[in-house]
């Protein structure tokens, strides 16, 4: 966000205690008086945050380094301002540039969304067309990108190997280094958007065996996807277009959802100036864990584990008596239905229309039902997110579990990209550093090899 700074703040003075609670009614400034020192001091509030290096300030010397806050996995620090996705937690609300997630999956293409996401507004007609175009070239992987793939073990992880095989492209397009060129950034973000179904794509005909399908111009992004996916030896590949609009609809889901793992990744790397392709193999190491992305996996192997519907309350009651975690369900930020579940469950009515029911339907509505009734998982507000569902549609459309994750990636690129473009424009980030709170030893004098005692070595090297 060029030029979107913070008004006048940072340089605050403490002011005397007295002086406390004066005027101050209705101001935005949070009075904060530390108990060690007796000294008084005024935090300006913007967008109901206070700035961590207001908090500098309070010392209780001119030794002393000034305080900090202390938030191991960013539980309630916001690290960026950004414009591009809101999410409402507590009301189960998503939209991208403003625009809510249902209308967007209802009325939308993928590309129109990944349009919209990275510019702010929603493409004009020939805006569209010309975004389209330039997507639809830049879907060529160079031949020696097709031989690295090569060099993977046949049973490699499709994750892995997704990585793997954009990093890769860094040494493909090294003008690529040059983040701070508009014009650089703009071609880097075609090729990925472009690139990333060819190599999901053939990560998935890796580990079959089969030879890979060069894309195919004529198709829609989804269409495409799936010809390179799916096409045998017929001359040319038609995607049935139930499929190929569900596909669709659940890129568009998975676009972005603001200053999750990945997207924190895709930042924090990104803000040293790596290319955007490193940066984005980063982003997509965070996506592949299972509390993260690859909770879609996990979901479809707990529904097999399960079975069958009459051994939904066995299964839910391991759960609270704390053995594992009900893959699919909880969110840190949605604590009400996640909008996305929603219409991945719809879809998959439509979808089944085609492909026939998955059996593993019946096992997920019952954990649902038992869940949402159940006072272990309301007082913890957990609900089905978007991994709950995602997977058996996935599934009954014919992928393999192990790709449900790169499924993930391809459109989540869009966000990543967006999320990383909006950070080297925006003048008051710099390079990601957080701080410490140091809990080791204090100085002290090396001890020769000879002189160390068994007690005196550590014990985790
Ligand atoms: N099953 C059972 N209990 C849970 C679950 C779950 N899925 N999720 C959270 N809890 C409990 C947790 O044990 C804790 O209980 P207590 O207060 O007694 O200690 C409480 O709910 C709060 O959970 P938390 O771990 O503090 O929540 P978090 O915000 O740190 O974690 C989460 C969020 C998504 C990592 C977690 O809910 C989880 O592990 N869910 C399963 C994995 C999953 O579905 N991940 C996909 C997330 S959505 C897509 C994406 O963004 O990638």
């Amino acid at each position: 966000m060029p030029g979107a700074r913070w008004p006048e703040g940072g340089e605050n003075k403490g002011i005397a205690a007295d002086n406390l609670g004066k005027g101050t009614m209705g101001k935005e400034a949070l009075s904060i008086v530390d108990q060690r020192t007796q000294a008084a001091y005024e935090i300006p509030i913007h967008d109901g945050t206070i700035r961590a290096m207001d908090l500098r300030q309070i010392k209780t010397g001119p030794e002393d380094f000034g305080l900090m806050s202390y938030d191991p996995a960013f539980m309630n620090t916001a690290s960026c301002r950004s414009s591009i996705t809101f999410i409402d937690g507590d009301k189960g609300i998503l939209r991208y540039r403003g625009y809510p997630i249902e209308q967007l999956a209802e009325k939308c293409s993928f590309l129109e969304v990944a349009y919209l996401v990275l510019s702010g507004e929603l493409p004009t007609e020939p805006q569209l067309k010309e975004w389209v175009a330039d997507i639809t070239h830049h879907t060529m992987l160079h031949e020696t990108t097709k031989k690295f793939l090569e060099g993977f073990r046949h049973d490699a992880h499709p994750m892995g190997m997704l990585a793997s095989t954009v990093a890769a492209l860094s040494t493909v397009y090294p003008e690529s280094r040059e983040v701070l060129d508009p014009k650089v950034r703009a071609l880097q973000i075609r090729r990925l958007i472009g690139k990333m179904p060819t190599i999901a794509a053939y990560t998935y005909r890796h580990s079959l065996g089969y030879p890979y399908v060069y894309p195919d111009n004529e198709l829609s992004y989804t269409e495409n996807f799936m010809n390179m996916l799916w096409k045998m030896v017929e001359p040319k590949y038609i995607a049935n277009p139930v499929l190929a609009r569900a596909l669709d609809i659940l890129f568009i889901l998975h676009a972005d959802h603001e200053q999750n793992c990945s997207a924190n990744a895709m930042r924090s790397v990104g803000s040293s100036h790596a290319d955007p392709f490193l940066a984005t193999a980063a982003a997509a190491a965070a996506l592949s864990g299972p509390l993260h992305g690859g909770a879609n996996e996990e979901v479809l192997k707990m529904l097999d584990e399960i079975g069958s519907k009459d051994k939904v309350p066995a299964y839910i009651a391991k759960v609270k008596a704390g053995e594992f975690k009900l893959m699919g369900f909880g969110h840190r930020i949605y604590k009400n239905y996640d909008p996305r579940a929603r219409i991945i469950k719809w879809a998959a009515d439509k979808v089944f229309e085609v492909t026939g029911r998955n059996p593993k339907l019946e096992i997920a509505l019952e954990l649902e039902r038992i869940a949402l009734e159940d006072e272990y998982f309301i007082k913890r507000k957990l609900y089905p997110n978007v991994d709950f569902y995602s997977g058996i549609i996935y599934q009954a459309m014919g992928f393999q579990p192990a790709m449900l994750t790169v499924l993930f990636a391809i459109p989540r690129t869009v966000g990543w990209l967006a999320q990383w473009q909006e950070m080297l424009c925006d003048a008051e980030q710099k390079i990601a550093r957080p701080r410490q709170v140091f809990t080791g030893q204090a100085a002290r004098d090396f001890v020769p090899l000879e002189k160390r005692g068994v007690t005196a070595a550590p014990t985790a090297a």
